[in-house]
C-alpha cells in the first residue's frame, strides 16, 4: 500500500482523465501559452470549480505540454486553469502516443463506436502488444500519481475509456479509497466487445470493477457494461431495488456498483458566451455566407468517423435531389474542428469530408448560392453564431456517449431550431420526443427528416425548441459532478 503524501500535497477529491482543463503552445518568443481544451468531459469538468477543493490529475498531450508540466513539477499555474489544482503528468512520448493514440482511439474507441467495418479490420499482432504494454504503464502512471496524492479515505473519479485499469490498480495501491469510474462512450455490446483479446477484454472488465462505482451518460450503456461483465467474466449481475435502475456487478467477491449520470449543458454559460461581442461579430458575417432568406442547417462536430458527417452531406445531396424547391433555399453550414489527426483514418475521414462536400457544391451550387458551407478549423466562437442562426441542427452520430451539440443548439438559439437526432446518441434518451429521430446509417430517412424539419411552422419550431431546451439542461454539469461524489458516499 502506498502512503498518502503528507497534508497540503493530498486532496479529498480527485478527479483523473486524458485530457485536462487547458494544452499549451509555444509563443514565437519561447513562453508557454495555456489554451480551454474542448469535448464533452472538459465542459462536465471544468464544472468542478476551484472551492470543490479537488485535484484534477490528466496527462500532458504534447511536448509543450511536457515542457510545461516539467516547469511547474506538475502542478499547473492556477491562472491557467481557472484556478483549479491541477497536476499534468509527464508520461513520456512513446508511452502516451501508444496509449492514447493506440489502444484508446484507434482500438477502444472503435469498439465502444461499432467502428470496424471492412476495410477497417481490428487487428491484434505485435504492435497491438507493445501499444497494450504502454497503455498499462499510462494508466499505471495514474495510479501511482493517485495513490501518493489522495487523502486517507478520498474520493476519486477516474474518467473515460483511456483510463479502464486505473480503478482496479489503485484499489491494490490504497484499498481505503472510494474509487468511481465514469465512461463518457457508448460500451459496446458483449458480441462486439468480445472482438478484443480475451485477456484483453477480461482486464478492461476487471480494472473497471476494480472501482466502487462504474458510471455512465445512460441505462443502455450501464446495461451493455454489465452485459460485458456477465459475458466475459461471468460476474453476477443483479437489479438494486430501489434505485434509479442501478445494477449490481459481483465478481471474484467485490460487489461494483454500475449507475447513470446524465449530462446536460450549462445553460449560464453557453448564454453568456454566445451573447459576447465575438460571437456577436460573426452572426452578419455568417447571414451574408448564406444568403438573405436561406435556412441553415447546422452542424458542428469534430472530425470524428462516429459522428457520421459524410452520410449527413449525402443526406443534404438526397434533400436537394428529391425536393427541388429547396435548391437555392437553403444552405448546410458544417463546422467541423480537427481531431485525433496523428491517426490516418481520421485525416482520411476528413479528407472523405471535404471531397463530398465539393462534389456537393459542384453538383448544385449556382453563381450565388454554395449549398454547402464547411469549415475544418476550430472557432468556438463562430460555432456559436451558427448555433444562434440554425433552423435545423443535424446531429446524426453513429454511435455517441451522449452528444452535447445537440443539448447546446436549442438553448443557444435565438430564433428556436429543429432537432434531426440519431437514435444512437445518448441524447435520444432525453430529447428523443421533441426531435426527428433517424436511424444514421439511413441516408434517404435522414433526408426525409431534414426536409420534415425545415418545413416545421415557425409557432411548433418554437416550442420543440423551448422544450428541447428545457430537457438539455435539466442536467447541468455540476449537477452530474455532484451526484458522482454523493453516489461513491463518505
Ligand atoms: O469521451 C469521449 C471524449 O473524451 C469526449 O469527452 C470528447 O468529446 C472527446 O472524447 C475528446 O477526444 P480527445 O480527447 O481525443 O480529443
Amino acid at each position: 500500500m502506498v502512503e498518502p503524501r503528507t497534508a497540503g500535497h493530498t486532496a479529498r477529491i480527485l478527479v483523473a482523465s486524458n485530457r485536462g482543463p487547458v494544452s499549451y503552445s509555444r509563443a514565437d518568443d519561447g513562453t508557454l501559452t495555456a489554451k480551454r481544451g474542448g469535448g464533452g468531459l472538459v465542459s462536465g469538468l471544468s464544472a468542478i470549480g476551484p472551492d470543490a477543493g479537488a485535484v484534477w490529475v490528466c496527462s500532458a498531450l504534447s511536448d509543450d505540454d511536457r515542457a510545461a508540466a516539467r516547469a511547474a513539477d506538475g502542478r499547473l499555474d492556477p491562472a491557467d486553469t481557472g484556478d483549479q489544482r491541477v497536476r499534468m503528468l509527464d508520461i513520456d512520448a512513446a508511452t502516451f502516443t501508444d496509449a492514447y493514440n493506440g489502444i484508446a482511439n484507434s482500438v477502444l474507441w472503435f469498439i465502444h463506436h461499432l467502428l470496424y467495418q471492412t476495410p477497417l479490420e481490428p487487428a491484434f499482432g505485435p504492435d497491438f502488444r507493445t501499444q497494450w504494454a504502454s497503455y498499462v504503464r499510462y494508466n499505471t502512471a495514474f495510479a501511482d500519481a493517485l495513490a501518493r496524492d489522495a487523502e486517507q479515505g478520498a474520493a476519486v473519479l477516474v474518467q473515460d475509456y483511456h483510463l479502464t485499469l486505473t480503478p482496479g490498480l489503485l484499489r491494490e495501491r490504497r484499498p481505503d479509497l472510494r474509487i468511481g469510474h465514469f465512461s463518457h462512450t457508448p460500451w459496446a455490446p458483449p458480441d462486439y466487445f468480445r472482438l478484443l483479446p480475451d485477456d484483453v477484454a477480461a482486464d478492461v472488465l476487471r480494472g473497471i470493477l476494480g472501482g466502487d462505482r462504474a458510471a455512465f451518460l445512460t441505462h443502455r450503456w450501464a446495461r451493455a457494461f454489465a452485459d460485458c461483465a456477465a459475458d466475459v467474466l461471468g460476474a453476477e449481475v443483479t437489479d438494486v431495488a430501489g434505485t434509479n435502475g442501478e445494477l449490481a456487478v459481483t465478481h471474484e467477491g467485490r460487489t461494483t456498483r454500475v449507475g447513470v449520470h446524465g449530462l446536460g449543458a450549462d445553460p449560464d454559460f453557453l448564454r453568456e458566451r454566445a451573447h459576447r461581442a465575438d460571437v456577436d461579430a460573426w452572426l452578419p458575417r455568417l447571414r451574408e455566407q448564406i444568403g438573405e432568406g436561406r435556412k441553415a442547417i447546422v452542424r458542428v462536430d469534430r472530425t470524428e468517423l462516429s459522428k457520421n458527417i459524410v452520410r449527413g452531406l449525402q443526406a443534404y445531396d438526397r434533400l436537394l435531389t428529391e425536393h427541388p424547391e429547396w435548391r437555392g433555399r437553403v444552405v448546410h453550414v458544417a463546422f467541423a474542428y480537427p481531431s485525433r489527426y496523428d491517426l490516418a483514418v481520421y485525416r482520411d475521414y476528413t479528407a472523405k469530408v471535404e471531397q463530398v462536400a465539393e462534389e456537393i457544391n459542384s453538383r448544385w451550387g449556382t453563381d450565388d448560392w454554395q449549398p454547402v458551407l464547411l469549415r475544418v478549423d476550430d472557432d468556438f466562437a463562430r460555432s456559436l453564431a451558427a448555433y444562434r442562426l440554425a433552423d435545423v441542427a443535424l446531429v446524426n452520430p453513429i454511435r455517441d456517449g451522449m452528444n452535447l451539440v445537440a443539448k447546446e443548439v436549442p438553448v443557444v438559439s435565438d430564433a428556436g431550431c429543429a432537432l434531426v437526432l440519431s437514435r444512437e446518441a445518448g441524447a435520444y434518451a432525453e430529447l428523443g420526443q421533441d426531435a426527428f429521430v433517424v436511424n444514421p446509417y439511413d441516408v434517404e430517412a435522414t433526408a426525409a427528416a431534414l426536409h420534415e424539419a425545415l418545413n416545421l411552422p415557425a409557432a411548433e419550431r418554437a416550442d420543440r425548441s423551448k422544450r428541447l431546451a428545457a430537457a438539455a439542461t435539466a442536467l447541468p454539469p455540476q449537477r452530474w459532478f455532484l451526484d458522482q461524489l454523493d453516489a461513491l458516499g463518505g
